[in-house]
């Protein structure tokens, strides 16, 4: 028998990305020999023209033999690339969808780029793009569908879209809403009345000075009142996210971020706690920062805290000097309850086994600071299989303990809390802090 192996990946093979003027097979975005790659190009979209069916199929194929090849400028040294006996039937549809076909904005983010805010239109018409994607199959297994851009919510079309390509999909599909809510959307809340999409918005200040520094326009109070309308509908949907920056990490500015919160009844929402992904690193100040926001935040009772992949993507092991530091400083602010091994907590339940979960499996030591560790997932391809030297387990076998639970993916967090909740897993069961 042959030991030869395929190099592929999941997005090659199962995603695909509608921006204005291209299609694309991933949004990953990764420094791999000093340089940034990632946004692997299928193929680019001419004005008036649409693309069909096959050229993303020949698109597919092109990318993929240049991964054997070791030629692919995009994927080379991507830690998504994974090996397999057998090619890919890159033929058997979509199971995620990133809708991003304009880049209209009416934000100018500091961290953010004209690939997102440069004003394109589509190149095609992707209403009728959808249509062919549809009647060809490609969303019968569709699981997700992602809305950015530009801010998908300024586009006309945006509800006929989700109508669209939710009436071809299971009834178990979901979309995910990236909006900076500076307008309310009745569509979005529409949609978010009848279950069918989880929102997140970035903040990113405390005060509409740093607002207008960060995101480039005084809209600060305006998004709070979107959101908190938003919220009033579903709060177990949305999710808050604050990308620290050099701009917005003071501890002035993330009190009276989380004090905002509170004042408009946001704290029963999940909170995300991430960094710009062009920096290549994360520095010690930054998750001195990351702690003292988590403390102020559990001051006020809210639950629902993660730090997302942009986080743990850059998580290392401290050094002792730095660990010293890190130490006095969470000392100094007397928050010790930020960090779980200050918890008092001997056995560990984490639930949720994706990249996150494995960056601080392979690369950190925290899991040395327990007795004993349970893994969980809810995808039965992944129950069974093991990462590092723990199986992953049926969620139900949460049970089987009363031990702490630390949810550890981004995506799906409000989701995992919700369904344990429904499996009658006590709240108190719940953790969340600062992983080093
Ligand atoms: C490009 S925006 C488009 C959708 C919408 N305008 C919004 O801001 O939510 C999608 C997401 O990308 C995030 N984003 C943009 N640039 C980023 C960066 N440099 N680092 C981390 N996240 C970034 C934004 O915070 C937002 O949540
Ligand atoms: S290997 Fe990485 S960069 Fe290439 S398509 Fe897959 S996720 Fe994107
Ligand atoms: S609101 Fe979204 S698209 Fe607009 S500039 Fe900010 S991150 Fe970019």
């Amino acid at each position: 028998m042959s030991n030869f192996k395929y190099k592929s990946c999941k997005q090659l093979e199962s995603s695909l990305f509608l921006a204005p003027d291209e299609l694309r097979s991933c949004c990953q975005r990764f420094f791999y020999n000093g340089k940034m790659r990632g946004d692997a190009s299928l193929l680019k979209v001419k004005k008036g023209q649409s693309p069909t069916p096959k050229q993303i199929l020949d698109a597919r194929e092109k990318i993929f033999e240049s991964i054997q090849n070791e030629k692919s400028d995009s994927c080379t040294g991507c830690h998504l690339l994974y090996e397999r006996d057998s090619k890919p039937n890159f033929e058997s549809g979509l199971d995620h969808l990133s809708v991003e076909q304009h880049t209209f904005c009416n934000l100018r983010c500091s961290y953010c780029s004209p690939m997102f805010y440069g004003g394109k239109k589509p190149n095609y018409n992707v209403l009728d793009f959808v249509k062919t994607l549809s009647k060809e199959g490609y969303f019968k297994n569709l699981k997700q569908v992602v809305w950015g851009g530009g801010e998908p919510t300024l586009d006309k079309s945006f509800e006929l879209l989700v109508k669209e390509i939710n009436s071809h999909t299971s009834p178990e599909i979901y979309h995910r809403i990236f909006t900076n809510s500076v307008r309310y959307s009745q569509s979005l809340a529409n949609f978010l009345k009848k279950g069918l999409v989880k929102i997140v918005t970035s903040i990113d200040a405390g005060t509409e000075e740093t607002f207008k520094k960060v995101r480039g326009r005084s809209k600060f109070h305006e998004v709070f009142q979107n959101l908190e309308k938003y919220s009033q509908i579903n709060s177990n949907k949305i999710t808050i996210k604050y990308i620290l920056t050099d701009e917005n990490k003071s501890e002035k500015e993330l009190k009276s971020f989380v004090k905002t919160c509170i004042k408009f009844n946001l704290e029963n929402c999940a909170f995300q706690i991430s960094m710009d992904y062009k920096s290549s690193e994360i520095e010690l100040d930054t998750i001195k920062k990351i702690s003292y926001f988590i403390g102020e935040l559990k001051k006020n009772h809210i639950k629902k805290i993660f730090c997302d992949d942009h986080i743990a993507r850059r998580f290392k092991t401290l050094n002792q000097n730095q660990k010293d530091q890190l130490e006095k400083y969470i000392e100094l602010k007397r928050i010790k309850s930020v960090m779980i091994t200050n918890q008092s907590i001997k056995s560990i339940n984490i639930f949720g086994i994706g990249e996150i979960a494995e960056n601080i499996i392979y690369k950190t030591k925290f899991l040395d600071n327990f007795d004993n560790v349970d893994l969980y997932d809810s995808d039965i391809k992944k129950i069974g299989t093991k990462i590092d030297k723990y199986i992953i387990q049926k969620p139900e076998y949460i049970h089987n303990n009363e031990d702490k639970i630390l949810i550890l993916t981004a995506e799906t967090y409000n989701d995992i809390y919700e369904n344990l909740i429904n499996m009658k897993v006590n709240e108190n069961r719940f953790v969340s802090g600062l992983i080093v």
